[in-house]
């Protein structure tokens, strides 16, 4: 079966036709129209201009995705659409794009959780892939750790108190001159810097699976003004490599505990930070040394894409989880 995956929930647009044959997934197309130029401008994404440019490239995403997939629409089996969370805005255009583009050819239509999306990218990396597993998702939006009871039911274990990791990086990556989003510079520059050289607080919270980035949002924040207040310059590697440092230090302790816990054997990275290198090679030695198995998407899918949609969206058909016409959108982790 042919599913077309919809994403419009933050500044992408993405049209991705996805196949599932014999338990397998294959990505036929993955189109992603990023709008990061456009809101580099203003240093964050702004949520009326992410609205107007998703109206712009929606339609002429999707018609690119189903001729890269060599097929049309009368042989799509189902439409998959993020419905939630993210920017309401946005995810209403997708929303209201796929609802139109469904019900008018009579091609059933399912909704589907942006985070549920970010971990169903790892189906994609690896097809033995099979629930239950531990996820640690970390993104623009999110830093949450969950056991994946099956495909559709994800238990939160630990997530953080205010921002997430991603905003935490963007956030700095902005003060210290970066181009948005900072996630992506701040990982390369970190390379440059002594990671001990800037004492940060770690975002992991004592006692409990949950993270918060706000302490050490405002120590970098500080560090920066009391040197800018001395007209000291700042060494930004040094302050990219601590920081870096602080945060996957954080993330790795907090998930190490929750394998402890759980006792589960198989942990699945997702979300755009799951790009970050750093993380991911912390990670990864972390679990070999628990002996466990380790996913993360590749660096391409890792970022909001609709490919990642089409496969939640999968397992939603596949339990005859249909969506009416009443279907909406919700800014909200639920619906
Ligand atoms: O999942 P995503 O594309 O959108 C949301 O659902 O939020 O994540 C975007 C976030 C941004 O904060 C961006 O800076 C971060 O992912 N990011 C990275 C890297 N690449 C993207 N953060 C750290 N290192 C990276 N290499
Ligand atoms: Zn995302």
């Amino acid at each position: 079966m042919y599913i077309l995956g919809m994403e419009s929930s933050c500044d992408e647009t993405s049209a991705a036709v996805v196949e599932y044959k014999d338990g397998k997934f294959e990505i036929r197309s993955n189109i992603v129209a990023s709008q990061i130029e456009t809101h580099r401008l203003y240093g964050g994404v702004v949520p009326e201009i992410a609205s107007r440019a998703h109206i712009e490239a929606v339609s002429r995403i999707t018609t690119e995705a189903l001729a890269q997939a060599n097929i049309t629409l009368s042989d799509i089996d189902c439409v998959a659409v993020t419905t939630h969370p993210g920017l309401i805005g946005a995810l209403l255009v997708g929303v209201n794009f796929a609802k139109s583009l469904a019900f008018a050819n009579n091609i059933p239509l399912v909704s589907v959780n942006h985070i549920h999306g970010h971990i169903s990218a790892a189906y994609l990396e690896d097809d033995t892939l099979e629930p239950e597993f531990l996820s640690l998702v970390v993104s623009g939006g999110h830093t949450s750790i969950y056991i994946c009871r099956d495909h559709l039911t994800l238990e939160e274990i630990g997530t953080t108190r205010d921002d997430a990791a991603g905003e935490a990086f963007d956030k700095i990556g902005r003060v210290i001159g970066m181009p948005y989003p900072g996630g992506a510079a701040l990982d390369k520059l970190a390379y440059e810097g002594d990671a001990k050289a800037i004492k940060l607080p770690s975002p992991a919270l004592h006692g409990s699976l949950d993270f918060s980035f706000s302490g050490i949002k405002t120590a970098a924040l500080n560090y920066i003004n009391s040197a800018n207040q001395k007209g000291e310059e700042i060494n930004r590697a040094d302050l990219a490599a601590s920081y870096t440092k602080a945060i996957v230090d954080a993330v790795v302790k907090q998930t190490s505990a929750a394998i402890d816990q759980t006792g589960l054997k198989r942990l699945v990275l997702a979300g755009g930070v799951a790009a970050n290198s750093h993380l991911r090679s912390a990670l990864e030695m972390m679990c070999k040394k628990k002996k466990v198995t380790f996913t993360v998407p590749s660096r391409a899918l890792c970022g909001d894409n609709g490919a990642m949609i089409a496969v939640s969206g999968c397992f939603e058909y596949l339990a005859g989880r249909f969506a009416d016409t009443s279907l909406n959108a919700s800014a909200l982790d639920e619906i």
